[in-house]
């Protein structure tokens, strides 16, 4: 099986690294040389409109999948009129790379998200705070990760402050959610319809970027949990999915509320590489090439901790019982992903102690 990943970042790096032991063979696209991905596989160098390098990276593909939801829509379109499976399907991306249609199809499907409007001039802006109320968070439509392209509404003063830095593109205002703590779902559909999902993680974001996850969430009551998968399956059976799709949540008064969706593997999935009994990673591969999904259950305890901008050093944090260190091979900079720390135990008393000794490191 050859498969191809539009995207070579750390989450092609890792699909690649759970793909070697079923015998896959990989082949990515990138448009930025040296990607982490390419350390381990062969990498076309080009950009995701570029005809000849689409030409070169679908040549003896079996299948081809994306590890970045802002691959462009109608890259995956071409590659799928010219016979090549591509899976997830093209819709979901759409879906995903716009918050305002992400946020209508949640809610036509029943979901519950936050208060939002569609915002494209100075007067609508004011309109919608007026509706909305404050605080509010006003978001680019599209292009946007890790907290870009966002500002947080506290006081009318904020407002034309932040129309000038985000104005004069498509955007949309949220109402500001007092969230008791953020949540992610993750979940797994087949080619055949089935789907799997792992118990809720627990988020922690700083900075709009995510810190910590906590995996499974504690205190996640059975309701809780389904009340999840159930959402999630809407999501799937709707777009008639293939792959690992994550949607990240925020908990309200034992409620969730949508905030938005991946439709990859994601971050704070990372744990299941050694705290699930099959990764995110090989289940993604898993249905994207049709295998049987793999059991999606907890192995223990486990806490990820993400690596920014700077990497500790490697021997002060394996001296760490239960550690287990992730590097991405990327050049330091300040607020980029650069690798992840899981502890795991089969104790989760164990954890608290263990976190606090990497967390002197970073
Ligand atoms: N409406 C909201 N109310 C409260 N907090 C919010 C809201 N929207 C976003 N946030 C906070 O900002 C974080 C990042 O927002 P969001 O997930 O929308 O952006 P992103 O840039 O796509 O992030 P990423 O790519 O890292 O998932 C959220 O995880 C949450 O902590
Ligand atoms: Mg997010």
């Amino acid at each position: 099986m050859k498969v191809g990943v539009l995207g070579a970042g750390q989450l092609g790096r890792m699909l690649a690294l759970a793909g070697y032991p079923l015998g896959m063979r990989f082949r990515f696209l990138d448009p930025a040389s040296e990607a982490p991905a390419s350390h381990l596989a062969e990498q076309v160098v080009g950009e995701y409109e570029d005809e000849a390098a689409l030409d070169r990276f679908v040549e003896g593909l079996d299948v081809v999948t994306y590890e970045f939801e802002n691959v462009p829509v109608e890259t995956v379109r071409r590659l799928g009129s010219r016979g090549c499976s591509v899976y997830p399907p093209p819709e979901a991306l759409e879906v995903a790379q716009d918050r305002l249609v992400e946020k209508r199809f949640l809610r036509e499907l029943g979901i519950a998200t936050p208060e939002f409007a569609s915002i494209s001039t100075y007067d609508e802006l004011k309109a919608a705070v007026s509706r909305i109320g404050l605080p509010a968070v006003l978001k680019t439509g599209r292009m946007g990760y890790d907290g870009k392209g966002q500002r947080v509404l506290r006081e009318p003063g904020d407002v034309t402050e932040a129309w000038e830095s985000l104005g004069g593109r498509a955007l949309i205002l949220e109402s500001f959610v007092s969230f008791e703590r953020e949540l992610s779902v993750l979940a797994v559909r087949g080619r055949g319809g089935e789907s799997v999902c792992y118990p809720l993680v627990q988020n922690e974001h700083r900075t709009g970027i995510l810190r910590r996850s906590v995996c499974p969430a504690p205190m996640v009551t059975p309701e809780l949990q389904s009340e999840a998968e159930d959402l999630a399956r809407r999501v799937l059976d709707r777009l008639g999915y293939v792959g690992v799709l994550a949607i990240e949540l925020f908990e309200v008064e034992g409620k969730l509320l949508a905030n938005e969706m991946a439709p990859r593997v994601h971050n704070s999935g990372h744990w299941t590489l050694e705290g699930a009994e099959t990764s995110q990673f090989e289940n993604h591969l898993r249905s994207v090439v049709g295998l049987p999904l793999g059991s999606t259950a907890p192995r223990g305890y486990s806490v990820m901790l993400n690596l920014i901008g700077k990497v500790p050093d490697s021997a002060s944090v394996l001296a760490v019982p239960g550690a287990h260190l992730h590097l991405y091979g990327k050049a330091e900079r300040p607020g980029r992903k650069l690798g992840h720390i899981t502890l795991s135990a089969d104790d989760p008393q164990m954890l608290p102690s263990r976190v606090a000794l990497v967390e002197e490191l970073l």
